[in-house]
């Protein structure tokens, strides 16, 4: 036998003994549930079906129940969210360890991006386009919070959104559908880890399914209306990502999608999520979204809206307490059988087993480690370096950037230069006994960054809305001494997250009147513009000298803010998502149809898909951003220029360093099904690859493309190939295309 024969006979054996003792282990687990379940009463049962909130914090409506310990020790309750803590989550568990069966409750949290340790807002987050730096922030956070007695977290949130008007755009990965895909898979590795049950992992939560992002308007909670084409093509791919990375648990949404809560729809729970994916975890609803259909008015009455939604597959009620109040009278009744009940008791249970909680419910629950992974400095340090790979360059006029030595007084203005907890963004959590001290200010970021000859002076200018421009002289007049201005302006960081849109995304207040009169001192001004969305600045993109969209950076933002404008870092970001010149345009996304009459001849009104009085492009498009350095595209190759069905070819293509810095480019490839029985978009992302290159270097990177990149969904919602040309562009953003050839599938 030669050695090469061994080890893949070895490694075959490996992998089956793999995959039996992962089969044995699940065995057990859905033994051991067997048997817990044949203890257990219907109440019992169905109080594992009700998720209550904890005192704590809220994140929706409450509902006061003085008798949440009476009800825990009844076992009327499974799980809690929004209690965090070893002192706390041991606390709750020691009531539930009085119940009959001593079932241990689960603990959730919106651990969004980060628990103490703040990393940059998803959408942030998404700019890097780095999948281990991804993957390692939602580590870390699961560290620190299951470090904190929690279990689960209601995150990531992978809808696609194409609204920048829509404050939850903050929480997720932006407009496109593959990018959201591998940033869905990351973060739930990410916060999951290798296997169930390490202690250092939380259960993740692919959130809303489906469809949420797409509310009419932009209006948070509104209602989706879409054909099924879209849904599979852009809506669902991010959720099936999630599902195939084994996300433990999915949460179903507020809005209704065409017509049908989605709470209560069957055609995406039990059919696509259970059925068609197989989804093995569970499924909990948003906050009282059960019993929101009342309003929404497909149910009656509570009794309707809990048999509505266990039978749509909702195996958890998060704080409605129409499970609670209805389900025994449901099957009873005969409305609801037995086996629903068990279904969704099975599949809660088996979490709980896999956690280990039954072998120790306070596993989670350890003091010494919450010290430990509170105060771990590898933490900090990480969220600096995924802040900085989440600063996009816009625009950066003469290499006003980076700043050197040379500059020995600056201006530091605007009124989100001394703000500290803003920098953390929406959804951010509150850990007992953590002083603000450990976020670093932009302020306090820069002033480190300085060597001992430099001055740095500071003017508010004005607030972050009101009109009040009495602060513009003192910020003009230290403009006026200093050599260069940066100026720090935005939103608030609760003007974008859940509940927060806008029907106005301008930059508020005088902001841009505050650039405009810093502007007249002839100073060069690079602007930071703090925010949780896509906004619109048309002043600034036009007129400030350079531009860094900071986004929210989290705990670390000071650093990673200084770290890029010196140049320790060169920014590398790309934006995954369009901003609009103007709210007019949106919704808003690089992926259109060429509809019959593209909008390609300004001069020919009838045969142009446009706006009268706007271009119909967007200020800075998808995939777009700047570095300090240059990058030139060449030598693209086809392996083929004609493949059968079931094949694949290699595109490659040579980057070279053209500048004076070392740097990372995102290089993207783009395809554009000529011809297909349901319309292709003008391009739709198919790849892309983040390499560093040092100056003067090239390297050559290549693409595979076979029969997944080149599939859609038809008319039946089959994902198949067509025959015929396909267009491949490689660009350094979806409107920077640098090179293009074509190719034939047979
Ligand atoms: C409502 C939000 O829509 C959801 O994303 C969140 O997880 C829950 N509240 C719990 O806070």
């Amino acid at each position: 036998m030669n050695i090469r024969f061994t080890i893949i006979l070895l490694l075959i054996l490996s992998v089956s003994f793999q995959s039996s003792l992962a089969q044995n282990k699940r065995k057990s687990v859905d033994q051991k549930v067997d048997s817990l379940m044949l203890l257990m009463t219907l109440e019992e049962k169905i109080g594992q079906m009700n998720q209550y909130n904890d005192d704590q914090s809220a994140t929706g409506p409450e509902t006061i129940d003085p008798d949440k310990a009476g009800q825990i020790i009844r076992g009327e309750v499974g799980s809690l969210l929004n209690c965090n803590g070893t002192v706390r989550t041991a606390g709750w568990q020691k009531v539930a360890m009085q119940s009959r069966l001593k079932i241990p409750l689960l603990f959730g949290q919106d651990v969004v991006h980060g628990y103490k340790t703040t990393f940059p807002i998803p959408l942030a987050e998404a700019c890097s386009w780095d999948m281990e730096a991804i993957e390692l922030s939602a580590r870390i956070a699961a560290t620190e919070a299951s470090a904190g007695g929690i279990h689960w977290t209601f995150a990531p949130m992978v809808d696609i959104a194409r609204d920048p008007r829509w404050g939850r755009v903050m929480e997720g990965a932006g407009e496109d559908p593959y990018l959201g895909s591998l940033i869905a898979a990351a973060r739930v590795k990410g916060f999951q880890g290798d296997q169930p049950g390490e202690v250092n992992s939380l259960m993740a939560c692919a959130k809303h399914f489906a469809a949420y992002g797409a509310a009419i308007g932009g209006r948070d909670y509104n209602s989706v209306d879409m054909s099924n084409r879209l849904l599979w093509e852009v809506y669902l791919p991010p959720f099936k990502a999630a599902v195939d990375a084994g996300v433990a648990t999915i949460m179903n949404s507020f809005n209704d999608l065409n017509g049908i809560p989605a709470t209560g729809n069957q055609y995406l729970q039990r059919e696509i999520l259970k059925g068609k994916w197989n989804f093995s975890g569970f499924v909990v609803s948003d906050w009282g979204s059960v019993g929101e259909m009342i309003n929404h008015g497909s149910v009656a009455d509570e009794y309707e809206a809990a048999l509505s939604a266990v039978t749509a597959g909702c195996d958890m009620d998060m704080e409605s307490r129409c499970y609670k109040n209805n389900l025994l009278r449901l099957v009873k009744e005969n409305k609801v059988p037995l086996a629903l009940i068990d279904e969704a008791v099975r599949r809660i249970l088996r979490k709980k087993f896999e956690l280990g909680l039954f072998d120790d419910p306070f596993k989670y629950c350890n003091p010494e480690r919450e010290q430990k992974e509170l105060n771990n400095p590898a933490h900090p340090a990480a969220a600096r370096k995924i802040a900085a790979r989440s600063i996009v360059l816009l625009k950066n006029q003469d290499h006003l950037l980076p700043l050197d030595n040379s500059y020995k007084t600056i201006a530091f203005i605007g009124p989100l230069v001394k703000a500290v907890k803003q920098n953390k963004g929406f959804w951010d959590v509150e850990v007992q006994g953590v002083d603000s001290g450990f976020i670093v200010s932009q302020w306090e970021g820069l002033k480190r960054r300085l060597d001992a000859g430099t001055n740095l002076l500071y003017a508010k200018g004005c607030n972050i809305d009101g009109n009040n421009k009495d602060g513009f002289d003192e910020a003009i007049a230290v403009a006026a001494k200093s050599d260069v201005v940066i100026l720090s302006i935005g939103e608030r960081r609760d003007m974008s997250g859940e509940a927060k849109s806008r029907s106005n995304i301008c930059i508020p207040g005088v902001q841009e009147d505050l650039l405009k009169a810093l502007l007249t001192t002839g100073k060069p001004v690079i602007v930071l513009i703090n925010g949780g969305r896509p906004m619109v600045f048309d002043y600034t993109a036009e007129h400030a000298n350079a531009i860094l969209y900071t986004w929210w950076l989290g705990s670390e933002a000071g650093n990673a803010i200084a770290d890029v404008l010196f140049g320790d870092y060169n920014p590398s970001a790309k934006l995954p998502i369009s901003f609009p010149r103007s709210v007019g345009q949106i919704p808003i996304y690089y992926s259109y149809f060429n509809t019959g009459r593209p909008a390609t001849d300004d001069s020919n009104r009838f045969y142009n898909s446009s706006y009268n009085d706007l271009s119909i492009y967007p200020r800075y498009e998808f995939g777009f951003g700047l570095s300090y350095t240059s990058f030139a595209y060449s030598n693209l190759q086809l392996s083929t220029k004609k493949i059968k069905a079931g094949e694949s070819l290699t595109a490659s293509v040579t980057i070279t360093n053209t500048g004076k810095y070392e740097g990372e480019e995102i290089v993207q490839l783009y395809l554009k099904d000529k011809v297909g029985s349901i319309v292709r978009p003008v391009k739709e992302l198919k790849d892309f690859k983040k390499i560093s290159l040092k100056p003067g270097e090239s390297k050559t990177i290549s693409f595979i493309i076979g029969k997944e990149k080149l599939s859609f969904f038809n008319q039946n919602l089959e994902w198949v190939t067509e025959p015929g040309e396909f267009s491949l562009m490689i660009g350094a953003s979806s409107a920077d295309i640098r090179l293009e050839d074509r190719f034939e599938l047979l």
